[in-house]
């Protein structure tokens, strides 16, 4: 047996314990797709044969309508940093829901959440909120090209910030910068100039040539897209001393990175950017996005004074997800990192030695407490092997592959739980492969 011919076996045997436990989300899935196209409305959940429905979620878990319950390793893409319905943000909503959800008015508890992250994140000296991460790269990119008179802007290629037009752009493979996703006006790509992850003499090289055009460089300075990874040596201290040399803003996403520490991944490596973003985990589980950075260049969006940029939104800050945050940064302390880290730590040693263990073409990344799991280039069908990963633990009981975080209610009981299931998943793996260890 080929391991192409294991591989395509281990497929359709995992698929279809999969359809055996899961009829309900089948039979949802059917239904969904009479009124949202392909049963969908956020294409990175949507896999095949069929999506999970989930009903409910409590501490680290959440059950499908099957009843099946599965420990969420996804966290609702790494957001859910105290897991589900904590009792302290679900008591912080409830409070809020009673008394209003949201007016077209100011509240105080903008003030301290806005407060809590200014005294968090090195740059960000005045923020203001949107609704998502893609809202915040959106409107930070836009106080950029303001503030400099720029249009240009360097991304990462292949790096992801959310589903906006302006960073939805790719080099094709002749090297022509091209709109990654249909709807998007190919002359963007006139604004955008790509390069490279950990480059950073070519990145350099790039900021140097552009930069009488260049308004900001962004990149999330830990890496997300392709498999989390803490930033080569030197490459953000570089980009950080070129972009100041040559009057250009620096810009970090840093909507998944703020989870590696109190101060996110600016204040671990300590290198500071001149605006963030960020998204996720400040929303307490609620629908958010907040970008901020230096008073000078926060100054444009005053509306009191140039206001160079008009930015509005009638959910910013809303009372419910201020209430939510609030809680859930309240409860995030230097001692809450250390121990999500640690469990990150815990469950990245443990899947690798399993991975090495049996010789299986598998990578194992990540840092703090953040860990992706990715296929090596040698695997002829990456798709059918990371598509059936994730069904192949979910049948085990564990959600979330290939992009894990720990959060804040998981034990290391739990952490071993997922390594028991990750041994049994990769013995069959292995053995279906034609090389178990
Ligand atoms: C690094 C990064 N930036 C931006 C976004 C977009 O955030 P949202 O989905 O809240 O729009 C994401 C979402 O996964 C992200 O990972």
């Amino acid at each position: 047996m080929t391991s192409g011919e294991g591989l395509r076996r281990w497929y359709r045997s995992v698929v279809d314990e999969y359809r055996r436990r899961t009829p309900g989300s089948a039979r949802m899935f059917e239904q969904g797709g009479g009124v949202l196209p392909g049963g969908d409305t956020r294409y990175s959940i949507t896999t095949p044969p069929h999506p999970l429905y989930f009903e409910r979620g409590e501490g680290p878990y959440l059950w499908d309508v099957d009843g099946n319950r599965r420990l969420d390793l996804n966290n609702n893409s790494t957001a859910l940093v105290h897991g589900h319905a904590h009792p302290e943000i679900v008591a912080a909503v409830c409070d809020r829901a009673a008394i209003g959800t949201a007016w077209g008015g100011h509240s105080p508890l903008e003030v301290e959440w806005g407060r809590m992250i200014c005294e968090r994140v090195p740059s960000i000296e005045r923020v203001r909120f949107a609704n998502s991460g893609t809202e915040a790269n959106m409107h930070m990119l836009k106080v950029a090209r303001a503030f400099t008179g720029r249009d240009l802007v360097l991304k990462l290629d292949g790096a992801y910030h959310g589903t906006y037009d302006g960073f939805e752009l790719a080099a094709a493979p002749d090297g022509r910068v091209v709109p990654s996703t249909g709807g998007v006006p190919a002359n963007l790509s006139e604004n955008i100039v790509l390069g490279a992850w950990g480059d950073k003499e070519g990145v350099a090289a790039l900021i140097r040539e552009n930069a009488d055009r260049l308004a900001a460089v962004i990149l999330t300075p830990f890496r997300s897209a392709g498999g989390f990874a803490h930033p080569p040596e030197g490459y953000l201290e570089t980009l950080r001393d070129v972009t100041a040399d040559e009057g250009v803003l620096l810009l970090f996403d840093e909507v998944i990175s703020m989870r590696l520490g109190m101060g996110g991944a600016q204040g671990r490596y300590g290198v500071t950017p001149d605006m963030t973003a960020l998204g996720k985990l400040i929303g307490g589980g609620l629908p958010v996005g907040a970008f901020g950075g230096r008073a000078d260049i926060m100054a444009l969006t005053d509306p009191l004074g140039d206001m160079k940029v008009a930015l509005a939104g009638t959910f910013n800050a809303n009372p419910m997800t201020a209430a939510a945050g609030v809680a859930a940064l309240r409860l995030l302390t230097p001692e809450v990192h250390d121990r999500i880290d640690r469990l990150g730590a815990r469950l990245r040693e443990g899947l690798a030695t399993a991975v090495k263990d049996r010789g299986l073409p598998l990578r194992v990344e990540g840092g703090g407490s953040l860990l992706s799991v990715a296929c090596e280039p040698e695997v002829a069908r990456p798709d059918v092997l990371m598509t059936g990963l994730p069904l192949a633990f979910g049948n085990r009981g564990v959600f979330g592959f290939p992009y894990l975080s720990t959060s804040s209610v998981m034990e290391e009981q739990h952490v071993e739980y997922v390594l028991e299931t990750a041994r049994a998943v990769m013995d069959h793996l292995a053995s279906a492969l034609g090389d178990a260890a």
